[in-house]
């Protein structure tokens, strides 16, 4: 398999307008891959036709080598695991009564939900029902549905929009090990710490196409003025482009003992998307 999702030409229409127009990217094996853009730039919905949720308008896509019209057979969805807005849970079922009838969905074994609410540090909520649970909580039990029955792949949909920084940070380590373990991982935010910290590659969405595409160093690289900001123990702030002629300057503040900090202007991916979109993405 040369790419784990190779979307070409993509375009869906919804009553005549097109959410998306024109998407093309692939993703590669043991990648982790975020889709970035602004709310209503079509996110979820590519999520939803990489998945089969949704058929397209136009364009092909295929994902683990599999043509997008076969997305419904069982042993497609057996290797894909997806964490979704419309991902749910039986609310009068405790957390481990769920998790277990979604390894028998999969044949996965059931040591795999210890296994799982480790990861997503919910072992306490083990025998709670899950009505009783609070948003994130019940996040992090979607999160764990999603990944049981260890998928070559998974998507996932804002996985910690709902989450406070601690819980976010958590589940962010999991993905982390996840990936290292060689799990491909597809993950739509708009949370661009997030994209920065987690992505090996990153494609910025907006108005139904795809911006930029790359990595967050080579973007953040890319865009950057290429210049020294200069903070002095005075308090002076300084701009010193990034050229020979300056090499003394900088050589000079230093051996004097002037520089409290030194840092390299490479913008945040989020100051990169309102650059080019002209859009924040909240
Ligand atoms: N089922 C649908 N019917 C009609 N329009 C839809 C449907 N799903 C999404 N859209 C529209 O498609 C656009 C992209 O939506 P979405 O994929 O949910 O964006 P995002 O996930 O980036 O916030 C929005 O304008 C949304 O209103
Ligand atoms: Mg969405």
């Amino acid at each position: 398999m040369k790419h784990t999702i190779e979307v070409n030409g993509l375009r869906k229409v919804f009553d005549q307008n097109a959410a998306i127009k024109d998407v093309s990217f692939f993703v590669k094996p043991g990648e982790i891959f975020g889709l970035l853009g602004p709310s209503g730039s079509g996110k979820t919905t590519t999520i939803k036709i990489l998945t089969g949720e949704l058929g397209q308008t136009a364009g092909d896509v295929s994902v683990l080598d599999v043509n997008s019209h076969l997305f419904g057979t069982a042993d497609f969805r057996s290797r894909i695991g997806i964490l979704s807005d419309n991902s749910s849970l039986y609310e009068r079922l405790t957390v481990y009564d769920n998790l277990k009838l979604f390894c028998q969905l999969y044949d996965a074994p059931l040591e795999q939900i210890d296994v799982m609410l480790d990861e997503v540090n919910l072992k306490e909520a083990r025998s709670k029902v899950v009505s009783k649970l609070s948003k994130g909580m019940k996040q992090r039990v979607l999160l764990a549905k999603a990944l049981i029955h260890k998928p070559e792949l998974v998507f996932l949909d804002e996985p910690t929009s709902a989450l406070d920084p601690g819980n976010a940070a958590h589940i962010h380590r999991g993905l982390q090990k996840l990936n290292e373990a060689g799990t491909t991982i597809f993950i739509t935010t708009h949370d661009m710490e997030e994209a920065t910290a987690l992505c090996d590659r990153v494609a910025f969405l907006d108005k139904g196409e795809v911006q930029e595409l790359g990595s967050p160093d080579t973007l953040r690289y890319k865009y950057s003025t290429h210049a020294f900001h200069v903070e002095t123990f005075e308090d002076e702030r300084l701009v010193i482009e990034n050229e020979s002629g300056n090499a003394d300057k900088i050589r000079e503040l230093i051996a004097n003992g002037e520089v409290k900090s030194i840092q390299s202007d490479n913008p945040t991916l989020g100051q990169i998307f309102l650059k080019i979109t002209g859009k924040e993405l909240v």
